[in-house]
């Protein structure tokens, strides 16, 4: 079939054969299809829906778009973790470097933002110096000396998944189960894992939105690792509200650096994450005998320094230079190197009580509308532009408290009516957050 007769054939609602959806990605991946053909297949996908065999053998297709990673040498100890995308979602940038002090390899493909959730690899570029592609000679480099580099899918690594992601993200295509299953798998089996956490999200702001369609997705994910021979757990976790003290890139690099120096203000919420989701992959590959041990050993190294000394050896290992990364670790005011934007705006409690919702699709929208994420593929990310959370669900809050501020540089966007009503609060004790629901 030629390109167009491959569109015809999904828009109409038959099932690819496995000839068909490889001659769709090797034209990705060469860059032989034009831009819309690749738009209109992946329309075609998102509303007529793929079959079990059709998500599988895309899948196998992207991963083998390009090369894949060895590492018989560490056999037994390589992992990784991947999230359906969220806002404050920086569980990844710790967590890398977390595993890497407990002697694991982390050898990470991650992702940029995606509609308004954020991107690791934006985030980790907004480090001046710090470079995400990498050649296959310093990923080898940093997974033997440091143990954890956080890095993108580039010509040689996934090239499919690297078109696809940029062209999902401005087609509204982002949010389909035969596309997430086939993105996050086929970059995960390209690294050669012992064992890899996903964390599906679901909620407001989450590409899911209820818990039952979490599961079908967490379903889905399950049988293709299955299928790839990859030893998979995932976690169900709650999305209406943002994760820790912030959103945006530059703010989450600090946050990160908070949680890795143990500093008094670090957001617990993220901190459990982190230690949940460390000590799941050490129960997976059989370092630890339960949960409880496990999720310790990765609170000992963010409080003891090892997981920040990676993330530093890290750094340097993806261009950051000495110095830069020297005084990300030392400085108790990691703004001093991560700018923020200089205008801002200060969210205060029109009465008091306790916070019962802060709406991430909400905040979320804001960073993404002032430039903290994109509109179109080649948009440049403002690293600067964030949001700081003061409270949490669950805190007591007294009328004309603060609860959050938004950093901006640029009033593209009216951000006054979200910002303001994506606080909820209520006259009565509200329960804390239940995030994790299910693993
Ligand atoms: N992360 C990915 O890598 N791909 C998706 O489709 C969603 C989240």
């Amino acid at each position: 079939l030629t390109i167009p007769g491959i569109i015809a054939k999904k828009r109409d609602g038959m099932e690819l054969d496995a000839d068909d959806i490889n001659q769709f990605i090797t034209g990705v991946s060469s860059g032989s299809i034009q831009d819309c053909q690749v738009g209109a297949m992946l329309m075609a996908i998102y509303l007529k829906g793929m079959t079990e065999f059709e998500i599988s053998a895309l899948t196998l297709s992207m991963r083998d778009s390009g090369e894949r990673l060895q590492w018989p040498q560490f056999r037994g100890n390589v992992v990784d973790k991947h999230s359906t995308g969220g806002i404050g979602d920086k569980i990844s940038i710790p967590l890398a470097p977390a595993l890497a002090a407990c002697g694991l390899k982390v050898p990470m493909i991650s992702g940029r933002g995606l509609g308004i959730t954020g991107g690791t690899l934006d985030k980790l570029e907004s480090i001046p110096g710090y470079v995400t592609q990498l050649t296959e000679e310093q990923i080898n480099d940093i997974i033997t000396n440091v143990g954890c580099g956080i890095f993108s899918q580039s010509l040689k690594l996934n090239p499919a998944d690297r078109f696809l992601y940029s062209i999902r993200d401005v087609t509204s295509t982002v949010s389909h189960n035969a596309l997430i299953v086939s993105s996050i798998l086929s970059k995960k089996a390209i690294e050669d894992l012992d064992a890899l956490i996903l964390d599906v999200k679901f909620g407001k702001s989450a590409f899911m939105k209820t818990i039952e369609d979490a599961g079908v997705l967490a379903d889905w994910l399950l049988k293709v690792s299955k299928l790839l021979g990859m030893k998979t757990s995932v976690f169900i976790t709650e999305m209406d509200t943002p994760i820790g003290n912030s959103i945006g890139n530059s703010i989450e690099i600090i946050e990160s650096l908070e949680l890795m120096k143990y500093a008094e203000n670090h957001s617990k919420d993220f901190e459990d994450l982190v230690c949940e989701q460390g000590g799941q992959l050490l129960l997976l590959i059989n370092k630890v005998e339960t949960i409880e041990q496990g999720r310790e050993l990765i609170r000992n190294v963010l409080k003891n320094g090892n997981a920040l000394a990676k993330f530093r050896d890290m750094m340097i290992g993806h261009g950051v230079s000495q110095e830069i990364a020297n005084e990300l670790i030392t400085t108790k005011n990691e703004s001093s190197v991560l700018k923020l934007a200089e205008k801002h705006y200060v969210g205060r409690a029109t009465h008091s009580g306790y916070v019962m919702s802060i709406d991430s699709f909400k905040l979320g929208t804001c960073v993404q509308q002032l430039g903290g994420g994109r509109l179109r593929s080649t948009d440049k990310i403002d690293y600067s532009v964030g949001i700081r959370l003061y409270k949490h669900i669950g805190d007591e809050i007294g009328e004309n408290d603060i609860w959050a501020e938004l950093y901006y540089n640029d009033e593209k966007y009216d951000f006054l009516d979200d910002f303001n009503s994506a606080i909820e609060i209520s006259p009565v004790i509200v329960p804390p957050l239940q995030r994790i629901r299910k693993i």
